[in-house]
């Protein structure tokens, strides 16, 4: 008998199988499966199913686990019964599995897949509804079981670090609390419906810039308080079964072979018992990855050859084939892996077969996507996420008994933007864009007109030109003068903002400001609303609009969810989850992007968004937590106790307990999102002046109070001291701070951590 790792960096339950199934390493012929063998019967537990399915399997058959077999399935072994894992990338609704994007986005027909487009991740994190996005991950699961597969490629929790990243719009923006909070909800709503998520992209993915030979050199601090603790919490707080690796290398190592962060960290430290799987082409090496603990490689087979001998995917940096049986095989024998270490692999990857029920309840497809229920789910998220900035006036909401003419322009009004480019953007039946959704309320009785504006820079070259642009915005001014209001929808696209590039620039697109500042000119009664997942540099003529709206990318429903807060049918609840800075000159992350020589320096180390802005006092144009409402929300009396003091009734780990009243002021009902803040009195470390660490959404009628009450534990007043290697809480004075947005601290209360 081998004898396992002398270092206990797996879960216990996982060495007692390493131990009791020994692997011969020459080939045999295995004995036939019995009917009843025990990994068959659903009653057995988990680990003992892996246990003896393990003991069953050859050598061969288990390297051969190590690899995907197609684009986005994993291998299956007929003789045992084990299933293919079959993927789907996500994570804002269920993408087609044909192949890259640039496959699945063409028109051809084998292609397409159609699902619900859920809103985008930054827009669902401007909710701050970890129950709705618990609610849109069991929405997708379902969509995912009726598509016939087991597996969805998200949520993605990377930090918004610099405003120019590609792909900020598919996470939850910049705070790791928020991004924690709701990553492990959209993985529990996916997980209860027995489908596979997986959180990506392990560990820092923040940039698309060279994206697989990009060098992140982060602090220790750094990737603990900032870049972990959403991947830390989608293993602790959720018992996430998949963990995506990133493209990109930390610290001097590709994350599919950066042993300290799989194998120590997120094995070790964290606990997680599922398996890693790679992105797609991103592993370098054979022994490295599978000793990093690095699971499953994808995508493999074929396709994955066929992928790799294009030219555009060499130049790009991609990798891959490193895992295949042959390759493993070879390893093992040469002494570079053991056959301890391939169990522990192969036994992560069954462990999610068997603990999903896909093994024994394989899903068949056939069901129904894109249902009513599903859309209003959507619809819901995209309403809940739109955050209102500005309302001079009150100009909203519109009063359709006094209104009688609305101009619509832009070139995102009468086009449904629903989400940026790349492999998270889903193909709904149908998609509602800004201008139906205003028309369809607006009824008869508003004359609702249109006019493009400006064309979208990059999209048509006939309308993509200086002239042109003239032209369009001279017509899009005229329709103004001659409407009660204006709404114009500016933004970005899919070509402008995705995967694979980062942004050239925080501005918007071409010709847009000008048409802002000459509809402006036009017509004073004008609402500016933001359609894109990115910060944009907020000019001088955006901030004079009367009213201005940031939608990010709504999805499907996105037009009806505008309508909806436009004309006062819903109040408006949305929060930024990401600072607005005034220009990308003044973001932390400036001078250190996108790095020099492959290597990217992460120097603002843990001042990240509003703990940069908030510390350095630089102002922004819209801070973190921000948003307004067409009511008023009061705030007092906040009272912070020990829980020791308060009695029963705490969760566990609570320290203390905060309590204060919420009251709606105003004449509408309206949903208030209010945050807890904690500042460190006597910090005599370097910390950001204050941290979120707890949030809700509050509910009122008109004239209601309610009491909000927050469970605050040690976790929530600690740092990560590299000296120790762990949090550390100081005892002494620490402030409560209860926020309406990060800037806008309503109420505040000492505690005392007592040593
Ligand atoms: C992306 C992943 C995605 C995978 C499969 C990669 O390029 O980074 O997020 O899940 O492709 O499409």
């Amino acid at each position: 008998m081998r004898i396992a790792r002398t270092v206990p960096l797996v879960p216990s339950a996982l060495l007692l199988f390493t131990l009791v199934a020994p692997v011969e390493s020459e080939a045999q012929t295995p004995p036939p499966v019995p009917a009843d063998a025990r990994y068959k019967n659903p009653g057995v537990p988990v680990e003992q199913r892996v246990s003896d399915l393990l003991s069953r399997m050859t050598i061969e058959e288990k390297a051969s686990m190590l690899e995907g077999s197609g684009w986005m399935e994993s291998t299956p072994i007929e003789r045992l019964g084990i299933p293919a894992i079959k993927m789907a990338d996500g994570p804002m609704g269920v993408r087609s599995w044909a192949g890259s994007s640039a496959i699945t986005s063409s028109a051809n027909p084998a292609a397409k897949v159609e699902a619900t487009s859920f809103p985008a991740g930054i827009t669902m994190a401007a909710t701050w509804d970890a129950q709705l996005v618990q609610r849109e991950g069991q929405a997708i699961a379902q969509e995912v079981k009726a598509l016939g597969r087991d597996m969805i490629l998200g949520p993605t929790v990377n930090i918004n670090r610099v405003p120019l990243w590609g792909r900020n719009f598919e996470g939850y923006g910049e705070d790791p609390y928020l991004t924690g909070r709701l990553g492990a909800a959209y993985i529990r709503g996916v997980q209860g419906e027995g489908v596979i998520p997986s959180v990506k992209h392990f560990a820092a993915n923040n940039e698309e810039f060279e994206r697989h030979r990009i060098d992140a050199h982060i602090s220790e601090r750094a990737l603990h308080e900032i870049y972990l603790p959403a991947f830390r919490s989608a293993v602790k707080d959720a018992g996430v079964w998949t963990v995506m690796s990133a493209y990109n290398l930390v610290n001097g190592a590709h994350l599919a072979e950066n042993k300290p962060l799989l194998h120590d960290l997120l094995q070790g430290e964290f606990g997680f018992k599922g398996f890693v799987i790679s992105d797609w082409g991103s592993t370098y090496s054979t022994a490295p990855t599978v000793n990093a603990g690095m699971d499953l490689e994808m995508p493999g087979g074929q396709r994955m050859k066929d992928w790799l001998a294009t030219a555009a995917v060499q130049k790009s940096g991609n990798s891959d084939g490193w895992l295949t049986a042959d390759k493993v095989l070879a390893e093992i024998k040469a002494g570079h892996i053991t056959e301890v270490t391939l169990n522990d692999n192969v036994g992560r990857i069954l462990r999610v077969i068997f603990m999903s029920g896909i093994f024994d309840h394989p899903h068949t497809g056939g069901g129904e996507v894109d249902t009513a229920e599903q859309r209003a789910v959507a619809l819901r998220a995209a309403t809940e996420g739109i955050v209102l900035l500005r309302n001079q006036d009150a100009i909203l909401p519109l009063d359709s008994t006094k209104i009688h003419s609305i101009a619509v322009i832009g070139p995102n009004a009468a086009v449904a933007r629903t989400g940026g480019g790349g492999s998270s953007l889903v193909r709904p039946k149908s998609a509602v864009a800004p201008l139906d959704g205003i028309k369809e309320r607006a009824g008869s009785a508003i004359k609702v007109t249109y006019a493009l504006g400006v064309g979208m820079e990059g999209e048509n070259p006939a309308d993509d030109t200086p002239e042109a642009r003239d032209k369009s915005i001279k017509e899009a001014a005229d329709a103004a003068a001659q409407a009660d209001v204006a709404v114009v929808v500016v933004g970005r696209y899919s070509k402008i903002e995705g995967e694979g590039f980062d942004l050239k620039t925080m501005d918007l697109p071409a010709g847009q400001d000008d048409l802002i500042a000459a509809v402006e000119k036009a017509n004073p009664h004008t609402i500016v609303v933001l359609n894109t997942g990115d910060p944009v540099t907020m000019k001088h003529d955006i901030t004079s609009a009367s009213a201005l709206l940031d939608m990010f990318y709504g999805g499907e429903e996105g037009g009806h969810a505008l309508a909806a807060i436009l004309f006062g049918d819903a109040n408006p609840s949305g929060k930024l989850p990401v600072t607005l800075p005034k220009r990308f000159e003044d973001s932390p992350a400036y001078g250190h992007y996108p790095g020099e020589n492959l290597k990217v320096d992460y120097a603002e180390g843990i001042y990240v968004g509003y703990r940069y802005y908030d510390t350095k006092n630089v102002e922004p144009a819209f801070p973190f937590g921000y948003g307004l409402s067409y009511t008023k929300f009061e705030y007092s009396n906040l009272q912070v106790a020990e829980v020791a003091e308060v009695g029963g009734g705490a969760p566990p780990g609570a320290a203390f307990s905060a309590t204060f009243t919420v009251k709606n002021s105003g004449t509408r009902v309206g949903t208030e999102v209010i945050q807890v803040y904690i500042h460190d009195f006597h910090t005599k470390i370097d910390r950001p002046f204050h941290e979120l660490k707890g949030f809700g959404r509050l509910t009122l009628n008109p004239g209601e109070s309610r009491l909000a009450h927050f469970a605050i534990g040690r976790d929530a007043l600690s740092y990560w001291s590299p000296e120790k290697k762990d949090w550390v809480a100081n005892p002494g004075a620490y402030e409560v701070q209860i926020g309406s947005s990060s800037r806008d601290i309503r109420l505040r209360a000492a505690l005392k951590l007592k040593p």
